[in-house]
């Protein structure tokens, strides 16, 4: 017996972290939000000076992260940084830092040790693809660039963060682009992937979807 995986990929406010957390509350899973560890290691890159071209350092960074997930909160050298790791800025970072495949293998490790008994639903852009190809179940969840910015706004604003809408739609067509045509685990459904778009769905709903075809596999 395989501890069971559910991965779901999608490119950036899909609504696939929302959807991934509720799913795995619903299952009683553990969750990984692969998002997180790149945007960590993003935080990290900054506060140690070093460039996001630098990929040896990079690498060697990402290799001894103290980096900690409890209830919810994510820590850096013991410290909470969940809201920073939020900002605009970070995941563009992240997002530059994602395309060295030695940053990438750095964490593969550390991603697949989050599979634990019950099980695990795991989210980013290569769950299904790469780091969990066995998963029970693949989504791809999908949006419209309109429906994906105006949520971020959303968020971001109640976050306390400023936002315009015309930059986050930029910055989502950029990070599209950078995540689905990088040489390294680009952004795409895996052959087996079942797709979800999200544009006119609730949360709910695409939380029943995804439960339903969990339970009806
Ligand atoms: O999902 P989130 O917006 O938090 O991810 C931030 C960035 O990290 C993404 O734009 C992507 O470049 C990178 N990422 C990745 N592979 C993952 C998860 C995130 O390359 N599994």
């Amino acid at each position: 017996h395989q501890t069971p995986v559910i991965a779901i990929d999608g490119p950036t406010a899909s609504g696939k972290g929302t959807v991934a957390a509720l799913v795995a509350a619903r299952l009683g899973f553990h969750l990984l939000d692969s998002g997180a560890l790149y945007r960590l290691a993003a935080l990290a890159s900054v506060r140690y000076g070093i460039a996001p071209a630098d990929h040896e350092a990079l690498a060697a960074l990402v290799s001894d992260l103290h980096i900690t997930f409890r209830e919810g909160c994510a820590q850096l050298d013991g410290v909470d940084v969940s809201s920073e790791i939020r900002a605009e800025e970070v995941g563009n970072r992240a997002s530059a830092i994602a395309v060295h495949q030695d940053v990438r293998a750095a964490l593969v490790a550390r991603q697949r040790a989050f599979r634990k008994e019950p099980g695990l639903v795991a989210d980013g852009r290569d769950m299904g693809t790469v780091i969990f190809p066995d998963a029970v179940l693949k989504v791809f969840l999908t949006a419209s660039v309109e429906a994906r910015a105006a949520r971020r706004h959303k968020q971001l604003i109640q976050k306390g963060f400023s936002a315009s809408m015309e930059n986050l739609l930029r910055d989502l067509r950029d990070r599209d682009e950078r995540d689905s045509n990088r040489a390294v685990a680009p952004l795409k459904p895996a052959a087996d992937a079942k797709l979800l778009d999200t544009s006119s769905l609730s949360i709910d709903q695409a939380v029943e979807e995804v439960v339903g075809w969990y339970r009806e596999r």
